[in-house]
């Protein structure tokens, strides 16, 4: 059934306080929950109704005494609760070792985990599962104490010892309300890295890192982003940590990357444990960012949480938000801030502008859905955060910490909505461009697609004036015909041709002000004069991505040349190299010539690699070519074969044009130190990475078999995972005999590791060969003895490797691919339907392919939904695909 947001209802009854107590066995755990609830005077009197799914229900007693009761699909309704407050005692049993969703209670390497995000509670046991119905938890954990040393639950430890027969018992207590969703369990036997800090505040904590035995060593930089993480909130929010004890639990079978459970967190191990020789510099990035996203939710999620799903980026936006800030405070100088900006855009754009512009798209704040998991996505996610961005950009960011601490001020400890974040904020800056909007600012909220942001601009020499004239409009969405303007901050420069950055005087100033402004547009249509302007600029325009919006501003090669070579803004600079590639690759795409790369783009590329002041890192960014995804969102129709044709063209041809830059490039930026994940040495290693991979790709077109020799022997050499991943990779992609001994040879030495495996699934599953087998070979590891479909990234590695990342294996003119993957989605959703629905989401665009794509796109979507008992999950997303058409 359809749950729309106009529908909400504030719950009949609140549950204030909840014991449980669990006699923890794989088969069958007992759950007992005694809980505190009261009737919502607010609301009319009606029965109390609470959710439970997958479980055994064993007695129900109301203040000691048993009463009738009825259980209808999933609910258990009590007609006769009392008026007054009263007890609520439940038994029930649930089966955590059969529970493969990994929703619920449910084991994992014989330890008992829990997930409760979404709805995950009522898996446990029977309970008013939504956000706004906040209790006090008790937990008293009992299990064997051989297989199950360590028992922990949320907040504070106040008592723990033996019971007879082998079994053992601790009781927790969590002094904050919360609702159910951030409540969890860990039973089993595992070990921690341990660390005491004093907080600002002059308070003690203890911090922990439960790992299996063995990856203690991994939980090192874990541990160091998790201080960072405190220290930061603390010097920039004032958020301090308000716990004595904060708990961070690694599992390896998990539907995401991690969970903010209120100081327990729960984590994905692969974005948890590093090791030099096992993580790549993406991978450390990586765990600090998750590590302090959770970290953060503390705050804003768990002491301010969402009253209904709907409000969901209320915590996740404002969270990413959080991380990316902290993540560009770390990278400390601006460049290395630049890259983080531009990691983060181009994450945006390869993954959220698509789903704007597909049978999913939905607004930051969706209207309705069927099945919440299927509304943890880049728009509610990064597209949120892009909105928070954007409240920073309009009030400063003095203003936005000062509309923070009025949010806390006014909603610690409550379940709010959007609206109540976008109010704090105003109201802490009266008179802002923000405030003087807010009702058109909100339609963020509410608007989904991608704006379109036409820039025009005129110089008139005579009276000195340049005139930029914008303009935007939303393109329509399922269910969303008509749009609104939308308020989009435009962060902008002038340059002369010359690169002078010039001073921005608008028409009606006294002077200028500064080389740099953010203009607001709030129309369809708007002018803004430049008064004073020396010369013809060339405007630098949306710089640092100040809005989610894809511009056209209709320069020129030579003017993007000018922003590529002279641009203060760095994010634009690389933008400039991106737009460069991308006009010669569209024009090839859409005239269906082979491509030629120019000599003036090609010596543009080889200036910046030749660079003497940019910094390696983004350098790397600068020369890789954009994803096909992105390019696929330039077009209306997509043929994803002739993307990846024209792609593999401009690549090979950068390959050979530069060859000795490359190899200058690769020998200069060999790092000689000790291995550190810092931007300084992961910017050299990516740059010599790429330059590796670009040796060996000529090398191979021109018969050559130095580069290759090398790269095999590095990849035999490397000291640390980031250069043999880098080698190994150039090799899969370009180099097919050298291939199979380094992937047979990486298997060897990394086989106890399930995280490299990962990593070994992986890369064969995205990377297109050359003679274009990798699709094969991703068939052929289905049967590997270490694939299996039960754990999560497992299967990402090789399956949504093959879907998501791998465009030219997986769309074929036989459409085996998409048999391969209907059948993948069906496999996965009788294991676990989250799962396959995120892999069912790689049909979100199909009706925009060419044909024959388009064609063999529906009859697989239209066979997954012929199958008669799919979850809702999945239900939902072939629903909505083959609705779009
Ligand atoms: N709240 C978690 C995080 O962002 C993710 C939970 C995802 N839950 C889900 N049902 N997909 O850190
Ligand atoms: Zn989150």
């Amino acid at each position: 059934t359809l749950i729309r947001r106009e529908d909400y209802l504030a719950p009949a009854f609140w549950i204030r306080t909840v014991d449980l107590t669990f006699d923890l066995e794989p088969a069958k755990t007992l759950v007992t929950s005694k809980m505190q609830i009261e009737r919502n005077s607010a609301v009319p009197h009606g029965p109390l109704r609470l959710h439970g799914e997958e479980l055994n229900l064993l007695r129900v007693l109301i203040n000691g005494d048993s009463v009738s009761f009825r259980q209808e699909g999933h609910e258990l309704i009590i007609e006769g609760a009392p008026d007054a407050d009263f007890t609520l005692e439940i038994r029930n049993s649930c089966a955590p070792e059969k529970n493969t969703s990994l929703s619920g209670l449910y084991t994992s390497g014989g330890s008992f985990f829990t997930q409760c995000e979404a709805e995950g509670f009522r898996r446990i046991t029977y309970f008013l599962d939504r956000p706004d119905v906040m209790a006090v938890y008790s937990v008293h954990l009992r299990a064997d104490k051989a297989k199950y040393p360590v028992l922990l639950s949320n907040g504070n430890l106040l008592e723990a010892g033996e019971l007879d027969n082998g079994r053992h018992f601790a009781k927790w207590h969590d002094p904050f309300p919360k609702p159910s969703y951030l409540f969890a369990l860990v039973a089993g036997d595992l070990v921690a890295r341990e660390q005491r800090i004093r907080t600002r505040a002059g308070k003690d904590h203890l911090l922990q890192v439960f790992v299996r035995r063995g990856d203690l060593e991994k939980t090192e930089h874990a541990m160091n982003s998790l201080i960072a993480s405190i220290v930061w909130d603390e010097a920039r929010f004032k958020l301090p940590l308000d716990l004595e004890r904060f708990m961070v639990v690694g599992v390896s079978d998990f539907n995401m990357g991690a969970m903010e459970n209120k100081g327990l967190n729960i984590f994905n191990t692969s974005a948890l444990l590093a090791s030099p020789a096992t993580a790549t510099d993406a991978d450390f990035h990586r765990i600090e960012s998750i590590v302090a996203h959770e970290y953060f939710h503390n705050w804003t999620g768990n002491r301010v949480t969402c009253r209904d799903w709907f409000q969901l980026s209320l915590k996740e936006g404002l969270t990413v938000f959080r991380d990316q800030e902290f993540s560009m405070d770390m990278a400390a100088t601006p460049s290395a801030r630049a890259v983080c900006r531009i990691q983060d855009v181009r994450q945006l754009r390869a993954m959220q502008f698509p789903e704007d512009s597909g049978a999913m798209a939905h607004p930051v704040r969706p209207d309705s859905y069927v099945e919440i998991n299927n509304f943890y996505t880049a728009t509610v996610y990064d597209k949120g955060s892009e909105v928070v961005r954007m409240y920073q950009t309009l009030v400063g960011r003095a203003g936005f910490e000062a509309g923070m601490k009025l949010y806390f001020e006014r909603h610690d400890g409550q379940a709010v909505t959007c609206d109540d974040f976008a109010q704090a904020i105003a109201d802490a800056n009266p008179g802002s461009a923000l405030t003087t909007r807010l009702d058109a600012f909100k339609r963020w909220y509410s608007q989904a697609g991608t704006p379109h942001l036409q820039a025009r601009g005129s110089y008139d020499a005579e009276a000195r004036t340049y005139t930029l004239t914008l303009k935007q409009s939303t393109p329509a969405t399922p269910g969303q015909a008509d749009k609104l303007p939308q308020v989009i901050p435009v962060a902008l420069g002038l340059l002369t041709h010359e690169g002078q950055a010039l001073p921005l005087q608008l028409q009606g100033e006294a002077a200028a002000a500064g080389t740099e402004r953010v203009l607001v547009l709030d129309q369809a249509e708007q002018s803004f004069v430049f008064v004073e302007v020396a010369s013809a600029p060339v405007p630098s325009l949306l710089r640092g991505f100040s809005a989610p919006v894809v511009l056209d501003d209709g320069l020129s090669d030579a003017e993007l040349l000018t922003l590529l070579k002279h641009d203060s803004d760095a994010f634009n600079r690389w933008e400039a190299s991106q737009r460069l590639a991308l006009n010669r690759i569209l024009a090839a795409v859409r005239s269906g010539a082979p491509l030629v790369l120019d000599a003036a783009y090609i010596e543009a590329m080889r200036a910046v690699l030749r660079h003497a002041e940019l910094d390696a890192a983004f350098k790397e960014l600068a020369l890789t070519l954009p994803g096909e995804a992105y390019i696929a969102e330039q077009l209306d129709v997509v043929d994803p074969q002739a993307i990846h044709a024209a792609v593999e063209a401009a690549r090979l041809q950068l390959a050979q044009a530069l060859a000795t830059d490359w190899a200058e490039a690769y020998e200069a930026h060999q790092v000689k130190a000790g291995y550190a994940p810092d931007p300084v040495q992961s910017g050299r290693r990516a740059l010599a990475n790429l330059a590796l991979a670009m040796l060996v790709l000529n090398a191979t077109q021109s018969g050559d078999s130095v580069w290759p020799g090398r790269a095999y022997q590095r990849f035999k050499d490397a000291g640390n995972m980031t250069d043999r991943l880098g080698a190994l990779s150039a090799l899969v992609a370009a180099h097919a005999e050298l291939a199979e001994p380094a992937l047979a040879r990486f298997h060897a030495l990394f086989k106890g590791d399930e995280l490299v495996i990962d990593k070994w699934f992986a890369l064969q599953g995205r990377t297109p060969e050359l003679d274009g087998k990798s699709f094969a070979r991703v068939k052929q590891l289905m049967q590997h003895p270490d694939f299996t479909l039960k754990n999560p990234n497992r299967a990402r590695s090789l399956i949504f490797s093959l879907c998501m990342f791998n465009p030219a294996a997986f769309h074929r003119k036989d459409a085996a691919g998409y048999v391969f993957w209907a059948e993948q989605v069906l496999a996965l959703d009788a294991i676990n339907p989250q799962i396959a629905s995120r892999l069912a989401r790689v049909m979100d665009r199909w009706t925009v392919l060419a044909e024959p794509y388009r064609s063999a796109a529906r009859e697989a979507i239209a066979r997954v939904a012929a199958k008669a008992d799919l979850s809702n999950d999945v239900r939902e997303i072939v629903e909505r695909a083959l609705a779009s058409e």
